[in-house]
This record gives C-alpha cells, sequence and structure tokens, in this order.
C-alpha cells in the first residue's frame, strides 16, 4: 500500500541504518526560492526528492516517494554539483540514476541539494534491479518494490528536463528579484522626492522675517504627510533668543514651547521630563525607539510606543528636538507591527537640520539687534549724561515722533527710521561745550552759533553706519522751520525731509514742556496756543494739525516712566500698543 511504501521510505538512512532526523516543517526551513525550485522539480518528476544540506547530510525536506540512498558516501560530490552550480548526475548504475540538483542557500549559507533516484528503463528481469541496488549500496527487495511503481524516466530526459527546471526556476527568481528591487527603487525614489519637495518647501520659507514658530508649525504639518505618526511635534524647552515679540505674550522668551500636529500622547508640561529621561544620546544623534525598547518595564511613558527623536541644533547649539510619536502602521502592517527606521528618521534628520540652521540665524540676527540697540542706548545715555537737564529727552522725543508719524500714516519703514533719529537727533550735542550745554540763563549769539553746529556734528558722528544711513537727514533737519528761518541749512517747507520736520515738532512739544533750571514746563494750554500760532510758520501746519489729533497719547507719553522701548521694529510697536490702552 501507499501509505506503507511510504513510511518505509520518507527518510534516507545513516550506514548504520538510523534514520535521519527531518524538519517538520519544510516551508519554514528551506528559503522560499528553494522551495519553489523542489516545487517545481516535483511537478515535473513527482514526489521523488529529498532535499540534503550537503556539508552534514541532514535532509531538511524530505520527498514521499524517494529511494533512501545513503547520502553520506557522496557530501562530496554533492558539494561539488553545488559549487558548479548546474543539475548533474550523481551515480548512473543502469537502469538507475541518482540526479543532483543545486538549490539557492539558506540565510545561514547550508549549500542546498535536490536528490532523487530514477529508473532510467523499463525493468526487464529483477536480477538487473537487484544488481543496481547492491551497488547502491540500498536494500534490493524494497528498490525492486520502488521500481516497479516508478516513471521510467530515460537518463538524457531527467538530465534535460532537470536542468530545464533549474534555469527556467532561476530565470523567474531573478525576475521576481529584479521586480522587488523595482519596487524598493521606486518606493526609495518616491521618498527621496517628498524628502526633496519638502526640504524645497521649506528652505523656500527660510528667511529671518519667517518666525521660528511659523517655521516649525509648517514642517510639522508637512511632515504629517509623509512619516507614518500619529503625532509630529516640536519641543523647545526655552525659546531663548528665538521668541517673536509680538507674536507671543510677554515673558515668553524664557518658556517651553510645543508644536503638535496630530495625536500627540504628551501634554506640553511633561516634555521636559520626558526628554530628560530619554538620555544623554539626545542631544548628539537621531534616537529611534520601537516596540522592542518600549516594551520593556523599564520604560517611563507606555503610552509612547514607537519615537524618533531628532535634536534641532546649529553647530553645538541646542534648540529644541524634532519628534515623530506612535506609528499609524502602514498597508497591511498594522500599528501594534509597524516599526520607524532609517527612512523616517533620515528625513526628520534633514528636516531638523534646516530648521536648526534656521534657529542659529534668528539666534544671530537677535544678538546683532541687541548689540546695535545697545549702542544706540550708549549713545543716548551719552547724551543725557552731557545734559542732565534733559534727561529722558532723546527718548519722549523718539516716542512723541512715532506717535505723531503713525498718525500721519507712515509705514513700518519709516517709524523704525524716526525712533531711531528721535533718539539720536540731539547725538551732536556731545560734541558741544559743557558750559554752553548747561548755561541756564539766555545764550549770546555766540553761544547760539555754537549750539547750533550740533546736528552738522551730529551727522558726522553717525555717519558711516550702515544702519543709521536713513537716520542721518533726520538729525541734520530737525531744527529746520516751515518758513526757512531754522538751522543749519534754512530749508523751507518740504524741502525739508519729512521725518525731519516731524522730529522737530517733537522736539518742540518735549523741550516746552519740560522743566529747565531757569523755567518750570509750559501747561498744556500754553503749549497748544504756542504750537497754533506756530503752525506754518515754525512748523508743518498738517503735523501740528496732527498733534491735536492724538493729544492724550502725546500727554501719556510726556508722563509715563522714561523706561526706553526696545530697538526691534515689531517690538517697540507692540509696546506702544501697550502704550496706548495704559490707564
Ligand atoms: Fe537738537
Ligand atoms: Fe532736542
Amino acid at each position: 500500500m501507499a501509505s506503507t511504501y511510504h513510511d518505509q521510505f520518507l527518510a534516507p538512512t545513516t550506514p548504520s541504518g538510523d534514520r535521519i532526523a527531518t524538519l517538520s516543517d519544510a516551508d519554514s526551513v528551506l528559503p522560499i526560492e528553494a522551495h519553489q525550485m523542489v516545487r517545481a522539480l516535483e511537478r515535473a518528476f513527482g514526489p521523488v526528492f529529498n532535499v540534503i544540506d550537503c556539508a552534514s547530510g541532514q535532509v531538511l525536506r524530505p520527498a514521499a516517494n524517494a529511494l533512501p540512498v545513503d547520502v553520506f558516501k557522496r557530501l562530496a560530490i554533492c558539494e561539488q554539483i553545488v559549487q558548479r552550480g548546474r543539475p548533474e548526475v550523481l551515480d548512473d548504475i543502469s537502469p538507475l540514476l541518482l540526479m543532483g540538483v543545486p538549490l539557492p542557500a539558506t540565510a545561514s549559507g547550508c549549500q542546498l541539494l535536490a536528490i532523487a533516484t530514477f529508473v532510467t528503463q523499463a525493468v526487464g528481469s529483477a536480477s538487473e534491479i537487484v544488481a543496481a541496488a547492491h551497488e547502491l549500496e540500498v536494500d534490493a527487495e524494497q528498490t525492486l518494490r520502488w521500481a516497479q511503481t516508478q516513471t521510467v524516466w530515460p537518463a538524457h530526459a531527467v538530465q534535460e528536463v532537470s536542468a530545464a527546471i533549474a534555469e527556467k526556476t532561476a530565470l523567474q527568481q531573478t525576475a521576481v528579484q529584479l521586480k522587488r528591487q523595482l519596487a524598493d527603487i521606486s518606493s526609495h525614489l518616491l521618498m527621496t522626492f517628498e524628502e526633496i519637495t519638502l526640504l524645497h518647501r521649506l528652505t523656500e520659507h527660510l528667511s529671518i522675517a519667517k518666525s521660528v514658530t511659523d517655521l516649525c508649525s509648517l514642517s510639522v504639518n508637512w511632515l504629517s504627510d509623509v512619516i507614518p505618526a500619529k503625532s509630529v511635534a516640536i519641543w523647545f524647552e526655552s525659546m531663548g533668543d528665538l521668541h517673536e515679540p509680538h507674536t507671543l505674550e510677554h515673558g515668553a522668551a524664557g518658556r517651553a514651547l510645543l508644536i503638535a500636529q496630530g495625536d500627540c500622547p504628551l501634554q506640553q508640561r511633561e516634555f521636559g521630563q520626558f526628554m530628560e529621561r530619554l538620555g544623554p544620546r539626545v542631544p548628539t544623534e537621531p534616537v529611534v525607539l520601537n516596540r522592542g525598547a518600549t516594551s520593556s518595564p523599564t520604560w517611563f511613558y507606555p503610552e509612547v510606543r514607537e519615537i524618533i527623536s531628532v535634536p534641532i541644533r546649529d553647530g553645538n547649539r541646542l534648540f529644541g528636538w524634532l519628534l515623530a510619536l506612535n506609528h499609524t502602521g502602514v498597508g497591511d502592517v498594522t500599528n501594534s507591527e509597524a516599526e520607524f527606521g532609517t527612512v523616517e528618521a533620515c528625513l526628520m534628520a534633514s528636516v531638523a537640520t534646516i530648521l536648526g540652521i534656521h534657529c542659529g540665524n534668528i539666534a544671530l540676527y537677535h544678538e546683532q539687534s541687541e548689540f546695535f540697540s545697545s549702542v544706540v542706548r550708549a549713545l543716548t545715555s551719552a547724551i543725557d549724561a552731557k545734559d542732565p537737564y534733559t534727561c529722558g529727552h532723546s527718548d519722549r522725543v523718539a516716542r512723541l515722533s512715532v506717535a505723531l508719524a503713525r498718525q500721519l500714516g507712515c509705514d513700518t519703514n519709516d517709524l523704525n527710521t524716526i525712533y531711531l533719529s528721535g533718539l539720536l537727533h540731539d547725538i551732536g550735542k556731545i560734541g558741544i561745550d559743557d558750559t554752553v550745554l548747561r548755561k541756564p540763563g539766555a545764550l549770546t549769539p555766540e553761544e547760539f552759533e555754537h549750539i547750533k553746529t550740533h546736528p552738522d556734528l551730529g551727522c558726522r558722528i553717525l555717519d558711516g553706519v550702515k544702519q543709521l544711513d536713513k537716520v542721518l537727514p533726520v538729525v541734520r533737519h530737525h531744527h529746520e522751520a516751515w518758513n526757512g528761518k531754522g538751522y543749519p541749512v534754512g530749508l523751507k517747507e518740504e524741502e525739508c525731509p519729512f521725518l525731519a520736520r516731524i522730529v522737530a515738532v517733537a522736539d518742540s512739544i518735549d523741550a516746552m514742556s519740560s522743566d529747565r533750571p531757569y523755567r518750570k514746563g509750559m501747561s498744556d494750554e500754553k503749549l497748544d496756543g504756542i504750537l497754533r500760532d506756530g503752525a506754518g510758520q515754525q512748523w508743518d501746519p498738517k503735523i501740528v494739525d496732527a498733534v491735536f489729533q492724538v493729544r492724550d497719547e502725546l500727554r501719556r507719553i510726556g508722563q509715563l516712566d522714561r523706561k526706553p522701548l526696545s530697538l526691534d521694529v515689531d517690538n517697540w510697536q507692540a509696546e506702544l500698543a501697550t502704550l496706548e490702552t495704559a490707564p
């Protein structure tokens, strides 16, 4: 019966007659390519091929209908056949033929050979089979029974069919491999394309005018489209020099900031401790953790199962971290099996590099602005020190000028220019003799001529400072008069720069309203009268009109604490807005 037959011939024997251990789940042992080739051989010849490991002789895949030939004696020739890589005859003892077909090796490097015995011609007499079995060292009676059930395959047919199957299978496998490689390349190209597109979009938004928070928000939104994460987030432990004064509330500079897209498993307040516990690797290199690490009992945030953490830094200066949290799963791979890998980490690192450079530039820009601001303040302090009776005059003139300029419709650039101009308008007084500058009584004509040199002196002091180019005309002409009787040039009406005409009015308002050693500051009523009388004579009438349109604001500026505004245009705009709403 077939079952008995199968049991008898399931596995080859060792020289001692013991059966060789076989592995029950052949498909899990053989590589898929080897398995496919054996299946092709079986379709052609029937289940007659044992698959052996040429190094040990161990049967990795037993055949249902194979003659139990002793393979141990033939291991050397088996190895040679595998090395030559084509089907060959191991033994030809007519009418029995032992055939070997090399198979693809296992992942661990096991050399595999499919072996089968064939009957190559019709069995004429039992003695032929018995003689051949004897020579092959297999049991003669078993061989005889086995041979009577076998299809006769001529020797040349066995070799040709085996060779054809081996070649066809190899070609099919090459095709499959190429297809897989093509799919990999396509996938890689798609990812690269998405990466380049994302980086291109990011670089288009790189400018000093672009706030860090805006660029980071764009980054997490775009990354959410290409990274299979439930949340993409950026965490800044402290905004430091990256804050945007006009978009963040007061005091935000030192605060942490979380910008997150999607279902973020951590609250803002948890991030500081979370990043700290991720360890010292975080500030230097990207960290990728999947369930292998986060399923550990020592993992401290069970709601975070997969994570990519990439530092946002410029050189050694660390600003924050870009994070992908929890895999969404892709296609058939559920999120409980999917893992973050190198591709996602590389994309995140590229984005983090651009963000780091932008943060570095913003910080540098703020530092330079701060330095510039300090220099301007040092200069205004020098003016105040020179004439302590007019202490705070420059700052008040700057604020009054801005209020008037805004009322007159000046744009942001002009507001910035006029603020600096107000601060620096009297810088030339540094070169005026102290005794003249501080003289409590009336000046002699010579002394007044000396004082009149301060606009030109101021221009010479500031000349060559690129950031102050637009300030120079205002400094030089802030003592011109609408009727042309001012100094140093005597420019008339609109010959005088508009911003200089504004500063002239602001300068006069502060001078008249401030106390002097030799007189008290004027009352509002008296000052208003002088302004009205001087409109069209001393001052541009349009600007005097503007004074009365914002009279209350000007009065508040004159009375407020002398705390200086910053020099950042957006910042002082915001500060002035605060002043406007102050009680
Ligand atoms: Fe002046
Ligand atoms: Fe002045």
